[in-house]
């Protein structure tokens, strides 16, 4: 895998959070904490081209860097997959290349294949930085920041008596894996995954945790619970028998959400199928931080972007 430092050991790029320090990981939320708290940033980006290069859809990912760039007064180009060259055969590797050969030095990049992001940023000039805005199910290392971000907002610096619950569809989910990989290197107490034995992943990315198929038991006691998007697809491929036992087994309402402690918070990435994977009571209820994650991915975007072409 590319590296994601440079030879004297400087973010270069920012591919996945796996591996990655907790110093480093310290650095980044320590600064977008200070973005969240008003700290002046005055253009630290002018004169700087960024693209948002998203070959898959998105709302939060992609506006929400688009607004970081444009807070650090960087000059943005989005990129549209459905009225590009790529309809025409273009690969993701010209793409790229073209539109690094306009001066662009920031890329965002989303991408269905696992690695892709990586493959474009071992091409990279070397003055280009890359920033995986989720690839395949491998990553989605803003969303796993953001997501700290929110939690320690919450709960803490200190995660060593944290118990945190990820729910639903793991397996196919680039955000699990890096919230995984973060809540490990931040020291979580317990992480409890929960879904159907179809949903979960492999041993290896779940090594730690307590792993359970009753959404109820999963929740007793924990002071956050991280849903996920049940990916509709799956339904498709005979994984999930219908959203309505979807529902019934794994759908966080307010009542279930009582097991868990008090002063519980709620997470969910986005985009939320209502009444499927979390219902209206707990999406829009006092335990909710999932707006709030949302305000916080323009400050990690911001950490992200200054720290890689500041
Ligand atoms: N959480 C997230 O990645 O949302 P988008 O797909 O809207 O970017």
């Amino acid at each position: 895998m590319t590296d994601q430092f440079d030879a004297s050991g400087r973010l270069r790029h920012l591919l996945t959070l796996d591996g990655l320090p907790r110093a480093a990981l310290d650095a980044l939320l320590d600064r977008a904490q200070a973005m969240v708290d008003g700290d002046e940033v005055n253009a630290r980006l002018a004169g700087t081209a960024v693209c948002t290069l998203f070959f898959e859809p998105s709302t939060r990912t992609r506006l929400s860097f688009q607004r970081a760039s444009q807070r650090l007064g960087a000059d943005v180009l989005g990129f549209d997959a459905s009225t590009s060259s790529t309809t025409k055969g273009e690969t993701a590797l010209d793409t790229f290349r073209n539109i690094e050969a306009m001066g662009v030095r920031g890329f965002v990049v989303r991408h269905a294949d696992d690695g892709a992001v990586a493959a474009l940023a071992a091409a990279a000039a070397p003055g280009s930085a890359l920033v995986n805005a989720g690839d395949g199910r491998s990553a989605h290392p803003t969303q796993g920041l953001l997501d700290m971000l929110s939690l320690r907002q919450a709960k803490g610096r200190d995660f060593s008596g944290l118990k945190v619950a990820i729910v639903g569809d793991v397996r196919h989910s680039r955000v699990a894996r890096s919230d995984l990989q973060a809540l490990r290197t931040l020291g979580a107490g317990e992480i409890r995954v929960c879904g159907p034995a179809a949903l979960l992943p492999d041993a290896q990315t779940l090594a730690g945790c307590v792993v359970s198929h009753d959404l109820d038991d999963a929740l007793e006691g924990v002071d956050a619970v991280m849903m996920l998007r049940l990916q509709r697809e799956r339904m498709v491929e005979g994984l999930v028998d219908s959203l309505e036992d979807y529902h019934r087994d794994y759908g966080l309402d307010a009542r279930r959400l009582a097991r868990a402690a008090a002063a519980a918070v709620v997470l969910h990435p986005g985009p939320m199928n209502r009444g499927v994977e979390i219902d209206d009571d707990v999406a829009d209820g006092p335990q909710s931080l999932i707006l709030r994650q949302v305000a916080n991915g323009v400050a990690v975007r911001m950490a992200v972007l200054e720290t890689l072409l500041g």
